[in-house]
């Protein structure tokens, strides 16, 4: 029997294990997919987030202390964020709402390109409450998403999904810019947001690293960044639904975000674990005048930010899920005219881990002279029938057909049959080859 096998992961072992044969037969080796790679996400120079931040603390300063929905302040730092996003190629937009009788902002750049039909949004909360400049909440956020956005620029970013980014106003008094901007996105609109990361309070001075609970591909996505630097997570606790994505929650779509903590205090398992002082609030600034620029913990801020351009390019670029390894026998095997026995086609298989897809693809390759006689079946190792074909196909010769085979009852390793009946007299063939992809 001549058996090949192709694919990734426990394939590689499995090839190396059986000395096996993608070069040996190149007609066996997966076809290649268009998988998409991400570009490496860049670092973000801390240095320029810390920038924003001084240039919003100066906003505040000049705008009676405050960036507060309804006060100068706050129309101030949508002006400062707008002009940058302009000056880097974004398309803006200026969305004003009312709120407590105050015309409200909110600020969406759109970074041309990309599939209009799949956009990856991500978003922060621009205004402060009226007792401080909001520092830490929400310029942190708001200035993390900034550069963020300014990298993509630099860098001439071209994502297969279409990037968004947004600043919503007046989350301070209740969600109500993210809720103003969802509500007016129409139905069809919404559905084609694959995914809201959301970004409020990144630099708290006693910082903690949480994952928002929610989209299990996004949240994953951020674990991984900070496994990949060594930083331990834990999932967000400190309220949820009290930040702008629970306004897109709201209406399907799924979100993601990162928080470093605010009010809740920090306990001595947590001090170990990311240093700082047990015992004291994430943020004893929170909501308060002292929320200035020294309320910033700059390594928090730092490894934030990068998480948001990682999560960013990551999750921008469509991700096909790559086939998983494939088997193939092409060994001939005569299919006697009827009336006879089934006959089989064995394929093992090793290396897979866990049970078959749902999408188990299965490649017929039969040689007939009327497919009408045929009943093909995959059998499984444990014997469960899974019929691929019936006697159709009427007087046409060979048998060349992809099925899909939802398998996912099914343990992958084992040897899978092919099985073939000829159930009418007279036409004869062989199965050529067959192929299992996992
Ligand atoms: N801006 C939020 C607020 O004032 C801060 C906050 C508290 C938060 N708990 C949170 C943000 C949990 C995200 C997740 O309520
Ligand atoms: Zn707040
Ligand atoms: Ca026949």
């Amino acid at each position: 029997m001549s058996l090949s096998v192709s694919g990734r992961l426990a394939a590689a072992a499995a090839l190396a294990a059986a000395g096996l044969l993608a070069s040996a037969t190149p007609g066996a080796l997966a076809a290649p997919t268009a998988v998409t790679a991400a570009p490496t996400p860049p670092d973000i120079p801390v240095a320029n987030v810390k920038a924003h931040l001084t240039q919003l603390q100066s906003i505040a300063q000049a705008n009676g202390g405050n960036r507060a929905h309804g006060r100068t302040g706050y129309k101030a730092s949508i002006d400062y964020v707008k002009a940058k996003l302009d000056a880097a190629g974004f398309t803006t937009t200026l969305q004003t709402f009312t709120s407590s009788g105050a015309t409200g902002y909110n600020l969406i750049a759109d970074w041309p390109g990309g599939d209009p039909n799949s956009v990856l949004m991500a978003g922060a909360h621009l205004d402060s409450v009226s007792s401080g400049a909001g520092i830490n909440d929400n310029g942190s956020g708001s200035a993390a998403v900034l550069e963020t956005a300014l990298a993509v620029s630099r860098s001439g970013l071209t994502p297969t999904k279409h990037l968004r980014f947004g600043w919503w106003g007046a989350e301070e008094l209740g969600l109500i810019g993210s809720k103003y901007y969802v509500n007016q996105l129409p139905t069809a609109e919404r559905a084609k947001v694959s995914g809201y990361l959301n970004f409020d309070m990144i630099g708290s001075p006693n910082p903690g690293y949480f994952v928002y609970d929610d989209d299990p591909t996004i949240e994953q996505t951020f674990k991984t960044y900070f496994a990949g630097i060594g930083v331990p997570t834990e999932i967000e606790t400190e309220g949820d639904g009290r930040s702008d994505h629970a306004s897109f929650k709201n209406v399907g779509i799924p979100v993601g975000g990162l928080f470093t903590g605010a009010s809740n205090t920090k306990t001595s398992a947590q001090a170990q674990k990311w240093g700082g002082t047990a015992g004291q609030s994430f943020d004893r600034c929170y909501h308060s005048s002292c929320d200035n620029t020294s309320n910033i913990n700059d390594t928090a801020l730092d490894r934030n930010s990068d998480a948001v351009a990682y999560a960013i390019w990551n999750l921008g670029f469509a991700t096909p899920v790559p086939p998983g390894p494939s088997f193939e026998s092409t060994t001939d095997v005569n299919i006697p005219d009827s009336p006879a026995a089934a006959v089989n086609s064995p394929i093992a298989v090793s290396g897979v881990t866990g049970n078959a897809p749902a999408t188990t693809k299965v490649d017929v390759n039969i040689v007939h002279t009327y497919r009408g006689d045929l009943i093909v079946d995959l059998v499984a190792p444990d014997g469960s029938v899974y019929n691929l074909h019936n006697r159709s196909g009427g007087s046409a010769d060979n048998l060349v057909q992809s099925y899909t085979v939802n398998a996912s009852s099914e343990v992958a390793n084992g040897t899978w049959n092919l099985r073939v009946r000829d159930a009418a007299a007279q036409d004869v063939g062989y199965i050529n080859s067959w192929k299992i992809t996992f």
